[in-house]
């Protein structure tokens, strides 16, 4: 029998035509609700699903599911239950890798942007409020010598590095926050000598932008709450680029009406699509919608990634980038 691929929305490039090489393929004309991916996930129609961070692939649809895998249109993967796929040997897939430097490159522009105040700046020039070069016309604060602290030092992380050591920023990190994990010299390689490990309190309040690089997990939901925003500097601005529910949106909000730090550069949210209220009416805000993987050859590739995991899923190979490949043991 041909394998049987549910795709929850379109993916580019050569993602469709690789999939219907090795099957049947069926592309969901809208994004699909729960209930609608759950009773699909159930109904022993396919072999493996297609996904995109808004589906949500929780343990009650995996209990029901008759599905031998989950491919993930994306790195991150924590819109899906990775222990009730273990449990339920469903093999989960993500596309790491091709993204990191597209992603980086956000977080770098978030820090260009908000010191820079490129938003408001641009929105002058465009009101036409822009009456000729002022000394004292939108100042902004210096990024060269500027602190960098990155919470978090995985592959995103260290591209941001890299990127930041070329713009004369300090560069800091805490590799698991909140909590500590000594990194070697070994591990640190290209970065021996020019990063250094804190404990996350001093990454808190040492730094002039916090750049957040974790995944989102029980332990790192709301990481950046009231407390923390209160102990960073009033001069701070706070970066994400992770996962939007790693910061507490609301407090955020307090905190940047209130002067507690200075700006945020936010691409993703804690409930996207929708913003904490008075989010959107701060100036201090560079707020982009979730495109840190947005080019079109990194979306080329991550579909053909996701196209190729899914293919060797329901063939019964393990894909090149199983997230769980114990599932199947
Ligand atoms: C995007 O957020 C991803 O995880 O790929």
């Amino acid at each position: 029998m041909r394998s049987r691929y549910l795709v929850t929305t379109a993916i580019p490039g050569l993602g469709l035509p690789l999939l219907r090489e090795a099957g049947e393929v069926t592309i969901l004309p809208e994004a699909p609700d729960y209930e609608t991916l759950a009773a699909l996930c159930a109904s022993g129609d396919y072999d493996v699903v297609l996904t995109q961070l808004r589906d949500v692939i929780d343990a009650p649809l995996l209990a029901r599911a008759r599905i031998r895998g989950v491919s993930n249109f994306a790195v991150g993967y924590n819109n899906i239950d990775l222990d009730a796929a273990t449990t339920g040997g469903v093999m989960v897939a993500n596309t790491p890798g091709v993204l990191t430097d597209a992603t980086a490159d956000i977080a770098l522009l978030l820090i260009l942007g908000t010191a820079r105040r490129v938003v408001e700046a641009d929105r002058l020039v465009r009101e036409g409020r822009f009456k000729g070069w002022a000394p004292e016309l939108m100042l902004g604060s210096d990024v060269s010598g500027a602190v960098l602290g990155l919470a978090g030092f995985g592959r995103i992380a260290r591209a941001v590095a890299r990127r930041a050591i070329g713009f004369g920023l300090e560069v800091i990190f805490s590799p698991r926050p909140p909590g500590d994990r000594p990194v070697s010299n070994e591990e640190l390689g290209e970065f021996a000598g020019r990063v250094r490990q804190v404990p996350w309190d001093e990454l808190v309040k040492r730094s002039d932008f916090l750049s957040l690089h974790v995944p989102l997990t029980d332990r790192t939901r709301h990481l950046v709450d009231a407390a923390v925003l209160k102990r960073m500097k009033p001069e701070a601005i706070l970066i994400n680029t992770a996962r939007g529910p790693v910061v507490d949106e609301a407090a955020l909000v307090q905190a940047l009406a209130n002067g507690e730090i200075a700006g945020a550069g936010l691409d993703v949210f804690e409930d996207e699509p929708r913003l904490a209220v008075g989010l959107a009416d701060l100036p201090n805000t560079v707020l982009l919608p979730h495109i840190g993987s947005a080019t079109v050859a990194v979306r080329n590739e991550m579909a053909r990634l996701s196209a190729l995991n899914a293919i060797a899923i329901a063939e019964g190979r393990v894909p090149a980038h199983a997230v769980n490949p114990q599932s199947w043991t």
